[in-house]
């Protein structure tokens, strides 16, 4: 890959999906990428590039996002906001949430381990007062072959080593290939692609709690600060912000209120 061809590409990732393609990554991204160029029986990164701006079926550019993207995610990452958000938000926002409708984004959600986690702890929170409540769960990504993954809900058993075990044996059935998440589970989060990056959010009405974990460290100042800033505004008064333990909003970047590390809140 030549150097113009790096940056052409990294010009375009950045510009269209926030995702920040340092230099230190080329090597990972020509790796990544040389499958699709064999596939396709291209021999250059600038014809694989024409390629992808020509095809308007979508199909090599989500091609190109599956190989792009980072998408590591394990059950219980980061277990204190699953902590937190069972013992302080949660309580709090039922006594608060209209219409019994509690709404949650998992935003970046990858295979689906972060979402499906919150759905276990609402399930066990709210108990057979589940039935009377809207509690399911949107989670989007830009990836649509983690979407797949995340929609079937199977796992290895050795990624569900973290989970207690009680959820274990509620919330999964063995399958040909691992643990399933239970079908009343999968029943509660909406899993859709979605574009971070997009400039206008499209949800009608906002939400009580936002987690955007480990996606903003791909991105670039600027671009984590427009979009902390739209979550801010896709978020009820009093809702909640988790991003990722490595990640931080600056004073005067958001009007957010800091509670703890890592988790912020819209007064
Ligand atoms: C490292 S994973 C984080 C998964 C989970 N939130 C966690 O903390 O374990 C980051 C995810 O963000 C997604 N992502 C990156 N850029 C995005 C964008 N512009 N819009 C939506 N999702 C994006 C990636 O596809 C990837 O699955």
């Amino acid at each position: 890959m030549t150097d113009q061809e790096f940056h052409q590409l990294a010009a375009y990732i950045k510009s269209n999906y926030g995702n920040h393609l340092k230099e230190e990554k080329r090597a990972m991204v020509e790796g990544r990428l040389h499958g699709l160029l064999l596939k396709n029986g291209i021999s250059s990164f600038s014809e694989y590039f024409k390629h992808v701006m020509s095809d308007n079926t979508g199909e090599a550019v989500a091609e190109l996002i599956n190989k792009i993207t980072t998408n590591h995610t394990f059950f219980m990452r980061e277990a204190s906001h699953f902590f937190y958000f069972r013992d302080k938000a949660l309580p709090e926002l039922v006594k608060r949430v209209r219409n019994k409708d509690l709404r949650i984004w998992s935003a970046g959600c990858s295979t689906g381990e972060e979402p499906y986690t919150i759905a276990f702890i609402i399930d066990e929170f709210f108990g057979k007062e589940k039935a009377l409540w809207d509690t399911r769960i949107l989670a989007t990504d830009i990836s649509s072959r983690v979407l797949e993954h995340a929609a079937k809900g199977v796992y290895s058993d050795e990624s569900l080593k973290d989970l207690p075990s009680q959820w274990q044996l509620s919330y999964f059935k063995k399958s040909d290939t691992g643990s399933e998440v239970v079908d009343r589970i999968k029943r509660e989060v909406i899993f859709r692609k979605f574009n971070l990056m997009d400039k206008v959010f499209p949800f009608k009405r906002k939400f009580h709690i936002i987690f955007c974990r480990n996606v903003m460290i791909y991105f670039d100042r600027e671009t984590k600060k427009e979009l902390v800033n739209k979550f801010y505004d896709a978020l009820e008064h009093g809702g909640y912000l988790f991003i990722g333990h490595s990640e931080s909003i600056s004073r005067g970047e958001s009007p957010f209120r800091y509670v703890m590390p890592s988790v912020y809140r819209k007064e």
